[in-house]
């Protein structure tokens, strides 16, 4: 965790094929294993250096001890990064529910329309298994419209509001739409009611909605803005469960680019964080940012290694990168030459990251969406790899990783907020070479720097 890479002596990865060490370090914990088809041995070492277990131990299962390991050192940093940190409660719902209600009177819309998912998850705490479609349309429309025998369900979902629900149901044989339009939801307005609908909304409901008599308008403006612009209480969710993600993974795993992904799963649960997804790339492999290959890719002595992973804690989500080499692959010194194949990871390290330092520069209070993704483009053309930033340089980040607004060169039209919570992460991609991106997450803070939500940015390929 500090002073540096854990150091073994070269030689003891440079024996025979058949006795090569497989060496696999997770959280400044480690496990050497002569290879697979020989007896297996197993010590561990900190960070301080390698530590011999007694003959014993050797006989347990590697991997099983490599993943007992990991969840071990990561309980034993005391998790500080999950202190001051909180569920979302009842006050805070029905702050946002009047932040809506400010929305739409600034839009003049007269209601929103939501079905479950995630944008029903943050007003109401009502995500899409919580109320799966049994019947196709029994979702719930503010103030809230359900099917009449699933009314009662409806209320029993315990929607976090302090005042009580009015539920708008319908039989079977009734027309839905028409049944809210002639209720008394809107019956004192003078006009066509007005309908924001939400963008997870099924397009049927839409023109349910429509042919009813509504007036609707997508998605939109000061709207949108109340889930893009966090509260402090969200903030510190998303500092907590980023700032844990790469806590995880920067004390560090080996074996198959699988057994890794699996084992920096059981950490993040062992740390109460639930992972969603788990990418380990190896080499080549990195060339594809969301890879796709099959897992099977064994980490070796000079083996770039990718994860980008994610989890839940509170249902806000981290969204984390990092690049790097193995630890037991000592760093080279200053005055030793760097063969080429390894200089040239290290320059497309240092570009990436300083094109991920200058997309943060840019990551303030009325800067547009697409600024912040030409600075990073700018740095990674102008050191010849433009082709290879194959995507935007990041995107919104909250109750779901990939958030409005969305950081790519064409949107121009979105202004950052403060309070506003994004992803940076270019890279470069050299097909069957290697992938690097760093990806850490910030807090857009008026015209100041945006704030980091990730504990520290990595230092460099040994300090991820
Ligand atoms: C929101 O729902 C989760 C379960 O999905 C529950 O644990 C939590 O207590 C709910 N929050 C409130 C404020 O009711
Ligand atoms: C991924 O790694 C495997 C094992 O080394 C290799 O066979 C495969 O070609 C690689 N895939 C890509 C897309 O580079
Ligand atoms: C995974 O893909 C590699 C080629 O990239 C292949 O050699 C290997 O057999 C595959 N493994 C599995 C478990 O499918
Ligand atoms: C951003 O622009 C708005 C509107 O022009 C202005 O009121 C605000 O002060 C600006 N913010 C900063 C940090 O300059």
């Amino acid at each position: 965790r500090d002073g540096g890479p854990p150091r073994l002596e070269p030689t003891k990865s440079r024996k025979s094929p058949w006795t090569r060490l497989l060496i696999v370090t997770l959280m400044g914990c480690g496990l050497v294993a002569t290879g697979y088809r020989s007896s297996l041995f197993s010590s561990l070492f900190n960070d301080r250096g390698l530590r011999l277990l007694p003959e014993e131990d050797a006989i347990r299962d590697p991997l099983a001890e490599f993943g007992a390991c990991a969840k071990r050192n990561l309980l034993e940093t005391g998790l500080p990064f999950l202190k001051d940190v909180a569920p979302i409660d009842v006050p805070e719902f029905e702050n946002r529910r009047d932040r809506l209600a400010q929305a739409l009177v600034a839009e003049d819309v007269d209601a929103f329309v939501v079905e479950p998912g995630y944008t029903f998850k943050y007003y109401a705490n009502v995500s899409q298994p919580e109320w799966e479609v049994w019947e196709s349309e029994s979702r719930q429309i503010p103030h809230s419209s359900a099917l009449l025998f699933e009314a009662e369900r409806a209320r029993l979902l315990g929607m976090p509001f302090v005042d009580e629900i009015q539920i708008v149901p319908w039989e079977e044989h009734w027309n839905p739409y028409e049944t809210l339009q002639t209720s008394d939801v809107f019956h004192q307005l003078d006009r066509r009611p007005r309908l924001m609908v939400d963008e997870e909304m099924r397009d049927f409901i839409q023109r349910g909605l429509g042919n009813a008599g509504f007036e609707i308008t997508g998605l939109k403006g000061r709207v949108e803005e109340v889930r893009q612009i966090k509260t402090s209480k969200e903030v510190a969710i998303l500092r907590a469960v980023n700032t844990g993600t790469v806590e995880a993974v920067r004390l560090y795993p080996g074996l198959t680019e699988t057994q890794i992904a699996n084992a920096l799963d059981d950490a993040l649960r062992a740390a109460g964080l639930d992972p969603f997804f788990d990418i380990v790339l190896f080499d080549e492999n990195a060339s594809n940012p969301h890879g796709g290959t099959n897992g099977s890719k064994v980490l070796e002595a000079e083996t770039f290694v990718l994860i980008d992973v994610g989890a839940h804690l509170y249902g806000y989500s981290s969204d984390i990168c990092r690049t790097f080499f193995p630890p037991f692959f000592p760093e080279p010194a200053q005055d030793q030459g760097t063969p080429s194949h390894i200089a040239e990871k290290l320059r497309v390290w240092d570009i990436v990251f300083e094109a991920q330092t200058m997309s943060i520069h840019q990551m303030r209070e009325n800067s547009t969406a697409a600024m912040v993704d030409i600075a990073a483009r700018d740095v990674i053309s102008q050191a010849g790899y433009g082709e290879a930033f194959t995507h935007r340089v990041g995107h919104g980040i909250g109750i779901k990783a990939h958030e409005s607004p969305y950081l790519n060169k064409g949107n121009t039209g979105a202004w950052l907020k403060t309070g506003m919570t994004f992803t940076s992460e270019p890279g470069i991609y050299l097909v069957d070479k290697f992938g690097v991106r760093h990806e850490d997450v910030l807090l857009v803070d008026s015209d100041n720097e945006p704030i980091l939500l990730t504990g520290s940015r990595a230092e460099s390929p040994w300090r991820p």
